[in-house]
């Protein structure tokens, strides 16, 4: 079966990795959800994708760690998306996996480059672990140090391993890393049949990300792909 992602939750619908995100994302025919975790300044987990907040909200300069959730969480971000959702701010992953179904299955990306945080993957280990999440989770990163410390507590995990490049022979690079890889995350553009036939003949899935067109997502589905991260989750009419 096809596992289709929504990215960020629905970040057309609503302010991308929120909570009204997540929701509107779960009204679409995804079977799962990609968010990015980042820490505050008093280790707490935030579901954001940029290390700055300025890009939701420009009175707040600096990064992401240099404020504490409480902080955080007085910061409006919504109204950066429309005015509809003025007031809303961002999630702590705790929230996100208080709402989400069991039928969906979870993607949290660890943002850890180039502000790496130290402990941020035993703080994603606990909050899984107390919303017995061990099963329905892959946890991916840029920065695979950080696959490497997740994976070193949580060796039953899947990890997905993400690329940015267009590398040479992602799959062997997957092979000899020392970790044990369940996915490969390419970029989209430099994903065809080659790539996905190397990466499952070694038994990886493969799944790409940002996938926004229904061509691209049915050329994809062609080569054998195992699933697709999208910002535009109505493209996933063919499972
Ligand atoms: O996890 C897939 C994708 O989200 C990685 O890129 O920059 O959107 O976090 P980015
Ligand atoms: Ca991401």
């Amino acid at each position: 079966m096809v596992l289709n992602f929504a990215h960020r939750g629905s970040l057309t619908e609503a302010p991308e990795n929120t909570l009204p995100a997540m929701q509107k994302a779960l009204d679409h025919n995804i079977r799962g959800i990609e968010l990015d975790v980042q820490l505050t300044r008093d280790n707490k987990l935030v579901v954001i994708h940029d290390q700055e907040l300025a890009r939701f909200n420009k009175m707040f300069p600096g990064y992401v760690k240099d404020y504490t959730l409480k902080e955080i969480k007085q910061i409006d971000i919504g109204s950066s998306f429309s005015e509809e959702f003025t007031g809303v701010s961002l999630a702590t992953l705790d929230e996100i996996l208080e709402i989400l179904p069991e039928n969906i299955l979870l993607n949290v990306e660890i943002k850890n480059i180039p502000i790496v945080y130290k402990g941020i993957e035993q703080a994603v280990t606990d909050c899984l672990k107390n919303h017995k999440f061990e099963d329905r989770v892959i946890v991916s990163s840029f920065d695979h140090e950080a696959l490497k410390n997740f994976q070193e507590l949580n060796p039953d995990i899947p990890i997905g391993l993400l690329f940015y490049y267009r590398l040479l022979k992602p799959w062997e690079y997957a092979r000899y890393c020392g970790l044990d890889i369940y996915s490969i995350h390419p970029m989209q553009n430099w994903t065809d049949r080659k790539l996905i036939e190397e990466c499952h003949s070694l038994g990886y899935k493969v799944f790409p990300y940002t996938v926004n067109s229904e061509s691209r997502y049915e050329q994809l589905l062609d080569y054998g792909v195992d699933g697709v991260f999208s910002n535009n989750p109505d493209i996933f009419t063919k499972l």
